[in-house]
């Protein structure tokens, strides 16, 4: 088997589904960097997400998050967590550079509901949505984009360490991993 070499890892999913949690986890079992496109985007604003959404309106926040999120993808040796809308624009997850290893952490509208609402300054659009029903559908429209990613793993009932541990396990298994520096 060919293996296939590592330079960083990208988590993509629905608000609530982990990916800031697991992240964190994860760069530590790889000795590498954690980064959060959203903590990127407020460093490099000096605002919350919600006041960006507030004051410039969602297509100001997602040029930013583009920009900031294609000067992340050049690192090397990080575990990245992306928001829950960057992998919707269409061909994003397919024009990933070489080396980015993309899992979809899944999760349910419910459990989104459940563990998102507790961060809304960081999630406005969760806020506006708090209906289940909202919710759900925006689920339902992200969901093929969210396909895209080259592995899915469920975190429906699982620990943050267990999502951790499953996606260390298939990039030891399938990978060779770039040095840390
Ligand atoms: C968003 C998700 C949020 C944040 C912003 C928009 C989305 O990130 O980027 O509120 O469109 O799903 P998390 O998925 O980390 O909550």
């Amino acid at each position: 088997m060919t293996r296939l070499e590592l330079f960083r890892v990208l988590l993509v999913g629905f608000m609530g589904s982990g990916k800031t949690s697991v992240g964190r986890d994860l760069a530590g079992r790889l000795g590498w960097r954690f980064v959060d496109f959203d903590e990127a985007i407020e460093v490099e604003e000096g605002r919350s997400v919600a006041s960006i959404f507030a004051a410039e309106g969602e297509p100001y926040f997602r040029e930013v998050e583009e920009r900031v999120a294609n000067d992340l993808l050049s690192e090397r040796c990080a575990v990245l967590a992306s928001g829950g809308g960057w992998a919707i624009a269409p061909g994003r997850l397919a024009a990933v550079p070489k080396g980015t290893a993309t899992f979809w952490l899944r999760v349910s509208a419910e459990k989104a509901l459940e563990r998102g609402s507790h961060e809304l300054d960081r999630r406005p659009l969760l806020e506006q949505r708090d209906a289940l029903d909202g919710t759900r559908q925006l689920l339902i429209e992200r969901v093929p984009h969210y396909q895209k990613a080259h592995w899915t793993v469920d975190t429906e009932h699982s620990a943050v360490e267990d999502v951790s541990a499953q996606i260390f396990k298939i990039l030891t298994g399938k990978y060779t991993r770039a040095a840390g520096e």
